[in-house]
């Protein structure tokens, strides 16, 4: 019987070694122990240690000041207390003050065939001829998709460009998307010229059934500082003196389109801007009024003379209204400004800890006065946004205004 045999001297064995192994482990807990209390002693929770996906950020310090600022404003009480987030959505106004959703999906399940791609970093939306068309900075094809968001029809499809693209180069940088007689336009937001200077790109689009083709391709004279923050959002309007010539409204991202300005919120901007053929020329710069207290702008949107602007970072939207429209879709470029008594800033809906849960809202769309469709991009991964975010991204969703 060797196996019983070898067994029992295994037996014999672990009997007799066991107490020098657990020394040796219990002096290697101890310390890694002790090691991970120090640590905590200095930082004050284990997450700060073992880094995790999905870790709130809403306990940290800076997240508490900005809610506590924007509570100490909304409550405009003299007492400094901090209370508790959630307190915020029970002051009774929650359904003034925060959008409903009607319904979303997650944009992997709006087509029956995606072309391969996994990921929908989407980045604009639009609504033409009854359709909404998404544009995903990740992607060169158009996302085409019933406004019903009816998983998996026939009718939403992937349009793709006519040129081939590298593969290497997933990367289109498409941050906006309008429409305007027969054409989309697609915006880059900020690329590196030649000089070295910093512009956008617009391409204008022809779209034919599954496919598209650019037709033209201009730069902005106006110039960013560099590439991450260029124009996020635009908008098309016609020019009444011009012979109704197209004007761009693009939409900064960062306050004062400046990286170095951009948290001194409240300060959007427009920037008008017609082509003379070759280039964007910019005609004017137009202010967000400062009720639009943003840290970002993401996407605009224009229904007669209403304006949507959204907030990723803010997770909100402001509705206001633009002045100068003179007849039916004609403005006076030189008239238009931002009726500074109107604005109003919705929340996107929170959970019920009252905490943030779209976090990545890049697009916006009017559908009529009471809807808005809105398009999120993918969140970021690595413990970079809060775990709550991740139900929402790459999605698209409706809401409605209260
Ligand atoms: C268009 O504007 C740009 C920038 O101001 C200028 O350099 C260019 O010469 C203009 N082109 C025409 C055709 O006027």
């Amino acid at each position: 019987m060797p196996e019983e045999t070898s067994q029992l001297i295994d037996t014999t064995r672990s009997r007799h070694h066991p107490p020098r192994l657990l020394c040796v482990w219990q002096l290697l807990a101890a310390l890694v122990l002790f090691a991970l209390l120090a640590k905590m002693g200095n930082e004050g929770k284990l997450e700060s240690i073992i880094p995790m996906e999905g870790v709130s950020h809403h306990s940290n310090e800076k997240r508490n000041k900005k809610e506590t600022k924007q509570h100490v404003k909304a409550t405009k009480k003299s007492d400094k207390k901090i209370e508790p987030i959630h307190l915020a959505c029970e002051k009774g106004t929650y359904s003034e003050r925060t959008l409903q959703l009607a319904y979303e999906l997650p944009f992997i399940a709006l087509f029956a065939d995606t072309l391969g791609q996994t990921k929908f970093e989407a980045s604009s939306v639009v609504i033409h001829d009854d359709s909404a068309y998404a544009v995903c900075d990740s992607s060169w094809s158009l996302s085409k998709f019933r406004t019903d968001l009816q998983p998996f029809s026939p009718d939403n499809v992937q349009i793709v460009s006519t040129k081939v693209h590298k593969k290497h180069k997933d990367e289109s940088g498409y941050e906006a998307l309008f429409y305007d007689a027969g054409f989309f336009y697609v915006v880059r937001e900020s690329i590196r010229q030649r000089d070295k200077s910093f512009h956008a790109e617009i391409e204008q689009l022809l779209v034919q059934d599954q496919q598209y083709s650019v037709v033209k391709k201009q730069m902005t004279e106006f110039e960013f500082e560099g590439d991450s923050k260029g124009f996020e959002g635009a908008i098309a309007i016609h020019d009444h003196s011009d012979n109704e010539a197209l004007v761009i409204l693009a939409l900064c991202e960062a306050n004062h389109c400046s990286e170095e300005l951009k948290d001194d919120v409240g300060n959007g901007k427009l920037v008008a801007m017609k082509s003379n053929g070759t280039v964007w020329t910019t005609l004017r710069i137009i202010d967000v009024p400062p009720s639009a207290a943003f840290h970002d702008y993401s996407a605009i949107s224009i229904l007669g003379d209403r304006v949507a602007i959204t907030s990723q970072e803010e997770s909100q939207v402001w509705i206001g209204r633009l002045k100068g429209l003179v007849e039916g879709r004609l403005w006076d470029i030189d008239a238009i400004e931002f009726d500074v008594d109107e604005g109003t800033v919705y929340d996107f809906p929170k959970d019920h800890e009252c905490q943030t849960i779209y976090c990545n809202i890049e697009g916006i769309h009017w559908m009529n006065e009471y809807t808005l469709l809105a398009v999120s991009d993918k969140m970021k991964g690595r413990g970079k946004q809060d775990f709550r975010c991740f139900d929402k991204d790459q999605t698209a969703h409706v809401f409605v205004l209260p």
